[in-house]
């Protein structure tokens, strides 16, 4: 066989090699796509179930039962693909699909305070802390300093990275007339369980599982106001839009009770740095899910 001959031969086998592959690629997508309508699945479910799921997930859904609320779970801005298994199996229990991925991804569709882990704490001012990720009993900040009783009630104590944050904001808002007082602040162990024992899980975290042991977590309020009154004031109203530019986010929003796990708070505010406390404003989530998704999924906040 002359050189040229060999050549031309090695090109025809690469040539049959590509075409025969190429058929059993369409063939096997075929048979693929034949069983999913077969089960149930439209053209359109169909299109986003071979173009976003991987050949182990397609086989895994072969295998179940049709379920109408497939296309939009994969289709969610929030989805993580390893949450699959979870999110089918927790649709039947609500047709909001957003409700379906938040709650799969804070971990929500276990009972509160279980399957728990310990917090991160290399995540530094970014760390989760709720009722599914805990600090250890020892666990105490460092740089712990009093806040003075011009900003605050009697004897309240904070990180003072958040301080030089809360001084800078409560100037800011005094300058209009405002008066923020912080009434609650760091916490102990130990004076989490006295929380606790006055309060309920609607309420209080148990010890361990509050923002208020990590020292980033400030209750703020107007002075003579209780509860969630304090969200008619112009004080928190002005939290509202502004707080986000010193660092700190409103941690358990209205709303969203079944996603944090705690009523309503509109005093509880927790300093997650500038940067960060932006992209979760900007974002409409609560802190566990985006750091679910952005600093756990995408490694990326
Ligand atoms: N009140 C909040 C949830 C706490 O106890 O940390
Ligand atoms: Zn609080």
């Amino acid at each position: 066989m002359d050189k040229n001959t060999f050549k031309r031969l090695i090109f025809v086998i690469i040539f049959v090699v590509i075409v025969v592959a190429v058929i059993l690629i369409i063939q096997n997508t075929n048979k693929t796509e034949k069983a999913l309508k077969e089960l149930g699945y439209s053209e359109e479910d169909i299109t986003v179930i071979v173009e976003k799921l991987s050949e182990t997930d397609i086989e895994k859904i072969l295998n179940m039962e049709y379920n109408q609320k497939l296309a939009s779970i994969i289709n969610a801005k929030y989805y993580i693909p390893d949450n699959l298994d979870r999110y089918l199996a927790y649709s039947p229990k609500t047709d909001n699909i957003d409700d379906i991925i938040s709650i799969v991804n804070v971990g929500a569709d276990s009972e509160w305070y279980t399957n728990t882990e310990e917090t991160n704490l290399d995540d530094g001012i970014k760390m989760l802390v709720n009722k599914f990720h805990y600090l250890k009993e020892d666990y105490s900040p460092d740089d712990i300093v009093p806040i003075s009783n011009w900003y605050a009630y009697e004897g309240h104590s904070t990180k003072k990275e958040v301080y030089d944050h809360y001084i800078s904001m409560w100037n800011d808002a005094n300058e209009l007339g405002l008066v923020l007082l912080v009434n609650s602040s760091y916490r102990t162990f130990e004076e989490q369980q006295e929380q606790y024992d006055m309060s309920n899980d609607d309420y209080a975290s148990r010890p361990g599982f509050s923002e208020h042991q990590t020292g980033l977590a400030l209750d703020i309020v107007a002075d003579g106001v209780q509860g969630n009154e304090f969200e008619n004031t112009d004080e928190f109203k002005w939290l509202q839009e502004n707080a986000y530019k010193y660092g700190f986010i409103l941690r358990y929003p209205k709303g969203k009770e079944h996603i944090t796990g705690y009523n309503y708070e509109s005093w509880h505010y927790r300093y997650v740095g500038k940067e960060l406390a932006a992209k979760v404003k900007e974002s409409g989530l609560t802190y566990d899910e985006y750091y679910a998704y952005y600093c756990e999924y995408k490694k990326a906040c």
